[in-house]
């Protein structure tokens, strides 16, 4: 029996999967952020423990058996943000976030005194990762900079309280800004430009590799006889990749949760830093996603329910299975500033096009028309990398949406694949990297490919439209910067 935990934005998830790879129970608690000005997100990590704990209480209390059970636990995270320890390990402020854009001015200082920067980390330095954050701390915040003896990604930091020791995968130290890409080591020159040391740093693990064991008496709260392996497992978009089996190339999906992605494992860097391309470590060995990331997807689709006071089905019902045609309404999906291909923290939403006869379907299509156009830009980006996408899976929250999926297949003009139980990809892939570190398996042995339960093949005329939408969709944008 293994466990994966999927600490995420808007909740932690936590599976219990069993030898077959079935998943026999799982829980969720949500998550709240704070955003104390416009373009700031934080989270107070207690209430990740707090969360953590309670779904392992509820399994507990649901499955005692199963999770007597479990020899591996596997993490996964929201990627990037800055969880800041004192000496005595505790929290010196709130997490900064992945999708915060404060720290913008510090990424331009970062590239000045680091030229090597995209080079080695693959990466161009943007807001969302964590080491301009240190910067800004280490401005705005100078005390708490002074004070910080320790720099943990969110995962880490759960770690850190379920097992006493700071670990870190490299799939998620690669969205850090610190990691030699293709070393999977930190980078002592790009520690040394944010003012930080190894000594700041957790020590590295491979994502399936066993890092350490959960606390004695954590087990004995959750029944455990002996306390579990944690593995070190992933950055959620890697652990995302694991769990649909997307291990080697050709293997592209798309992530449909708070943020999105187009993501396209490698057994080699493609770096396009130029273009916004992400380069992550995999959460396998001597593999690497390139990903195009966008820092609001199914996050849109939630804001246009509050604005219309209706839950997101009662939103999309209305809809129908497929569109007809593109929304006569447009939608920039920039709610939290953007990075692919724009690198922008300061540009906002729009919505263009609005008539008095606009009804709240036709908003409801365009936002998720504007979620699928910006998806369209990472697959761009990505082919200027040299990685051509033929088709994708979908994971995530979204691709709960029939109507979603058919629109993404319209405007990226490729087939989409859906799994059953898409929406818990992470937490299953993190459960997979658990059990690879209890039993050291053949990786494709484990991280083999869920059954597809549908396809959404582009619609040729659809596709048509939505091709001849996406450039005046592009001229939309206009820089805040
Ligand atoms: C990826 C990214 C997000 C977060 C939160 O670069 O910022 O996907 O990991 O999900």
């Amino acid at each position: 029996m293994y466990l994966g935990i999927d600490l995420g934005t808007s909740a932690v998830k936590t599976v219990l999967v069993d030898d077959a790879q079935r998943v026999i129970a799982s829980e969720s608690r949500l998550l709240a952020t704070a955003s104390p000005q416009s373009g700031y997100y934080e989270q107070d990590p207690a209430q990740w423990i707090d969360a953590t704990f309670a779904t392992l209480d509820a399994l507990k209390a649901s499955h005692a058996d199963a999770l007597a059970a479990v020899r591996g636990i596997g993490l996964s995270g929201q990627m990037h943000g800055a969880t800041l320890l004192d000496s005595s390990l505790r929290p010196l402020r709130p997490c900064i976030l992945w999708n915060d854009g404060r720290a913008a001015a510090e990424c331009r200082i970062l590239e000045q005194r680091w030229p090597a920067l995209r080079a080695v980390t693959g990466n161009k330095a943007m807001a969302g990762f964590t080491a301009p954050k240190l910067l800004w701390i280490a401005t705005h915040e100078s005390e708490i900079f002074a004070a910080t003896k320790l720099v943990l990604l969110p995962k880490a930091y759960l770690r850190l309280v379920l097992s006493g020791e700071a670990i870190e995968d490299v799939s998620d130290a690669s969205g850090s800004l610190w990691l030699d890409a293709a070393r999977r080591d930190w980078s002592d020159a790009a520690l040394a430009a944010t003012g930080l040391s190894r000594d700041h740093m957790p020590r590295l693990v491979e994502g399936c590799a066993p890092a350490t064991t959960l606390r004695s008496e954590l087990a004995r709260r959750w029944g455990m006889a002996r306390p579990p392996i944690i593995a070190g497992g992933a950055g959620d978009n890697p652990a995302g990749a694991v769990g649909i089996g997307a291990i080697e190339p050709g293997t592209a999906f798309v992530s449909l949760g708070t943020s999105g992605a187009l993501l396209a494992p490698t057994n080699r860097i493609a770096a396009n830093p130029d273009r916004v391309v992400h380069t992550f470590c995999h959460a396998i060995p001597g593999m690497w996603i390139q990903a195009g990331a966008i820092l609001s997807a199914a996050s849109c689709l939630a804001w246009a329910a509050r604005l219309f006071g209706v839950t997101e089905a009662e939103l999309l019902a209305p809809l129908g299975a497929r569109p007809q045609a593109p929304s006569p309404v447009s939608f920039l999906p920039y709610l939290a500033g953007e990075r692919t291909p724009h690198d922008d923290p300061a540009v906002r939403g729009m919505l263009d096009g609005l008539s008095h006869g606009t009804d709240r379907g036709e908003i409801v299509q365009a936002v998720l028309e504007g979620v699928a156009f910006a998806l369209a830009d990472c697959r761009d980006v990505l082919a200027d990398a040299g990685i051509a996408i033929a088709e994708a899976d979908v994971i995530g929250g979204g691709s709960r949406s029939p109507y979603w999926l058919a629109v993404l297949a319209g405007v990226l003009n490729i087939p989409i694949h859906r799994f059953a139980g898409g929406e818990t990809g992470a937490a299953f892939g993190a459960a997979r990297l658990g059990r690879l570190a209890v039993t050291g398996e053949a990786i494709a042995a484990v991280c083999t490919r869920p059954q597809r339960v549908e396809t959404f093949e582009p619609d040729a005329g659809l596709a048509d439209a939505y091709a001849e939408r996406l450039p005046a969709w592009r001229e939309l944008y206009r820089p805040r910067h």
